[in-house]
């Protein structure tokens, strides 16, 4: 079982959007595939399956033990694709690992699951938290959007040099550009040359794209939405090199 997340600092960059769409992406290419949405904001729940998704559970239930992470687990979203919802008790999470000091719970919540699931998609809150700094030390690969804008490369500097002082292994952060807008000069100069920048970017941009904005209202995978988007290609380009960096197929 490979763990991957998606994450950055920043609110609104489309860290849910790629979550969604490499985890259905995993699963259509026969990859047994969990995506957990750590978000108690549970945007995930409408890229997925539209706003009637069934509700997640009490995070309590979880964290005391009582009930195994299976039972949070709606099976088979998709062929091939679990999906734990968030529930609004995840606001809670760091309190309760604050209690478990010193244990990455998450990975212990995640070893049962590792005979039957291939890869464990995780999409993160907009903060650097408990459960953000477990997530980043528990990941195989952390893939962090970036909009092509200066205060953003910024963020990143500073996250890369939070990895680093944590000693998560600086290497598993990869960064990308999303909601790329050629129309914008600043934007068309920064993804010019990425590695001008970043260390070792991944050569995936998603560009900004109405398509993508629209699989809220359909919730719907961009594959699914509009496969022959452009943005649609960079989200297959990514997976490729996922599969590529995780097992080094
Ligand atoms: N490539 C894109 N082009 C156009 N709109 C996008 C793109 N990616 C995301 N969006 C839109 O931007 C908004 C934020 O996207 P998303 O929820 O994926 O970001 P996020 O980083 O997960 O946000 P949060 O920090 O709130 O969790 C959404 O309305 C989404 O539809
Ligand atoms: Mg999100």
């Amino acid at each position: 079982m490979r763990i991957i997340a998606f994450y950055s600092p920043k609110g609104g960059v489309g860290k849910t959007a790629a979550a969604v769409n490499i985890a259905y992406l995993a699963s259509q290419s026969q990859c047994k595939t969990l995506l957990w949405d750590l978000d108690p904001q549970g945007a995930a729940s409408f890229y997925l399956a539209g706003a009637e998704i069934v509700k997640g559970k009490k995070l309590s239930k979880l964290l005391d033990g009582k009930s195994p992470v299976a039972k949070f687990i709606h099976d088979d979203v998709y062929p091939n694709l679990d999906f734990i919802p968030a529930h609004s008790s995840f606001r809670n999470f760091d309190i309760k690992l604050d209690q478990d000091a010193g244990n990455n719970v998450l990975r212990q919540m995640l070893a049962p699951l590792s005979e039957e699931t291939s890869l464990v998609v995780l999409d993160c809150p907009p903060t650097l938290s408990r459960l953000t700094e477990q997530v980043l030390a528990l990941a195989d690969a952390v893939y962090v959007p970036l909009v092509p804008t200066w205060l953003s490369l910024n963020s990143w500097t500073q996250l890369r040099d939070f990895a680093k002082g944590k000693k998560f292994g600086a290497k598993k952060l990869k960064p990308f550009f999303s909601m790329a807008d050629r129309r914008k000069r600043l934007h068309r100069e920064l993804i010019a040359s990425p590695e001008d920048y970043l260390e070792q970017p991944l050569d995936i941009i998603i560009p900004y794209a109405s398509a993508v904005e629209r699989m809220g209202e359909e919730g719907q995978p961009l594959e699914v939405l509009a496969p022959n988007s452009v943005a649609a290609a960079g989200f297959r380009k990514m997976w490729a090199g996922i599969q590529r960096d995780l097992w080094k197929r």
